[in-house]
């Protein structure tokens, strides 16, 4: 679904004009839809309803408290990377029973605290990580629950930085290790296998490639299971990609049963970990046309969000559509470059965008929802934009803009020179 679209001219987000947002918080500013989050949650939960499963969001992709509790409220799960994202989840009131804790470079101390609330499952990157992860629960008189995230050396076909089931990836345990590693994973006493997980890489737009990974996967639980290890769920990870530029991704539907399709066995708990496919298109960032700069060969639009509000574009060379909030003015339109304010030539959010826009003009850059403010910084000491959310007609501030004074919170001056 689409929570934005034109009426009479003017961009709206649900019920409310995306311009009484801009009046309201200023620019630039991210906007999410409550609907839209909703429904592609719900995208995933109607076609495994009946089975066992769960859908922990990827909270990396967008993590405001709002957004998460949004989805909490849906029954939702969430698939972490780090101490912060936990404590996110927990502020946000998740439950910790439905959290998966995945990545490559877990610390004792995150360790320790996900053990100390309960979380469901730890997504183990490498043996390394297996022993750490018994120590800490050993120290504790806790057993961990472990998935091993394993590398099924499948070609996800997307851009490399964002492709992680390859085997030159840092990602995961490679296929032909992991029987080994379950069996270590065995031995150790305080870590208890119960599932296997992976995760290919990120903006899939074919199943091919996770059917193959799921057809990898069932040769090696049958192997398990011949070594008498059984595990309980299957983590398939997220991926599923969505449009930015006409790209046409299977729906979530048809992504899903494609997958059960491949399944043969209907009592294994399914785990997905979806992150862009909820998030991207449930937003939106707004920045406004500071100047217009016609140049010899290139024309610029000068907007007041840079790659630090928004850094898709210069770091992936990602295309996201941008589209003024506001057409009912006739206005000429030209070929302009869409950069930002920041001191890089790499500071762009679109090229060779046909706009009929004038100075002062509202733009939304359209998917931004997922690793949008997620990956936002301060760089140029910029504050981070402000986020609200859109729920029918109302709005709600979901965090406020950064201060200047915020932007040096924690620094401190050197002590004064002694004589
Ligand atoms: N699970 C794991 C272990 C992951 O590493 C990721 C994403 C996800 C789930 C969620 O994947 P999704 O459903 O969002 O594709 N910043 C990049 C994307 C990086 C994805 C990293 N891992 C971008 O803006 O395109």
């Amino acid at each position: 679904m689409s929570a934005f679209d034109y009426r009479e001219g003017r961009l709206f987000a649900e019920s409310v004009a995306l311009e009484d947002v801009a009046d309201q918080v200023g620019t630039p500013c991210y906007v999410y839809s409550r609907a839209a989050l909703t429904a592609h949650f719900k995208g995933y939960q109607d076609p495994l309803a009946g089975r066992a499963h769960l859908i922990c969001y990827a909270v990396k992709s967008n993590s405001n408290l709002a957004v998460l509790d949004v989805l909490a409220r849906l029954g939702a799960g969430f698939d972490i990377v780090s101490a912060g994202e936990l404590e996110r989840v927990l502020a946000a009131g998740g439950d910790p029973s439905r959290i998966v804790f995945s990545g490559v470079a877990k610390q004792a101390e995150e360790m320790a605290r996900a053990l100390e609330v309960g979380i469901k499952c730890f997504n183990v990157e490498s043996t390394a990580e297996l022993e750490r992860l018994n120590e800490v629960a050993g120290n504790m008189g806790r057993i961990a629950p472990v998935s091993l995230r394993v590398n099924p050396d499948v070609d996800a076909g997307t851009h490399p930085y964002i492709s992680t089931g390859l085997k030159d990836n840092k990602f995961g345990i490679a296929i032909d290790h992991a029987l080994e590693t379950y069996q270590r994973a065995q031995a150790l006493p305080y870590v208890q296998p119960i599932g296997l997980d992976c995760h290919i890489g990120s903006q899939l737009t074919d199943i091919a490639p996770f059917i193959d990974a799921l057809d990898r996967l069932k040769v090696l639980m049958a192997t398990l299971a011949e070594h008498g290890i059984m595990l309980k769920h299957l983590d398939l990870g997220g991926g599923l990609g969505v449009n930015y530029q006409g790209e046409t991704p299977p729906a979530t539907a048809d992504y899903i049963n494609a997958l059960l399709e491949h399944l043969d066995d209907d009592t294994l708990e399914l785990i997905f970990e979806p992150g862009r496919s909820i998030a991207a298109n449930a937003g939106v960032m707004l920045t406004r046309v500071e100047y217009l700069k016609p140049g010899e060969t290139r024309h610029f639009a000068i907007v007041d969000a840079g790659m630090n509000d928004l850094i898709r574009p210069s770091l992936y060379q990602a295309w996201q559509g941008i589209v003024p909030v506001d057409t009912r003015t006739p206005r000429d339109s030209q070929t302009y470059d869409v950069v930002g304010p920041v001191c890089e030539s790499g500071d762009f959010l679109g090229k060779d965008r046909t706009l009929a826009i004038a100075e002062g003009d509202l733009l939304a850059v359209q998917s931004a929802g997922a690793y949008g403010f997620a990956m936002a910084s301060n760089y140029n000491a910029r504050p981070r934009p402000a986020e609200v959310m859109v729920d029918g007609d109302a709005m709600y501030l979901i965090r406020e803009r950064e201060t200047l004074e915020e932007l040096w919170a924690g620094e401190s001056l050197l002590p004064e020179e002694q004589a």
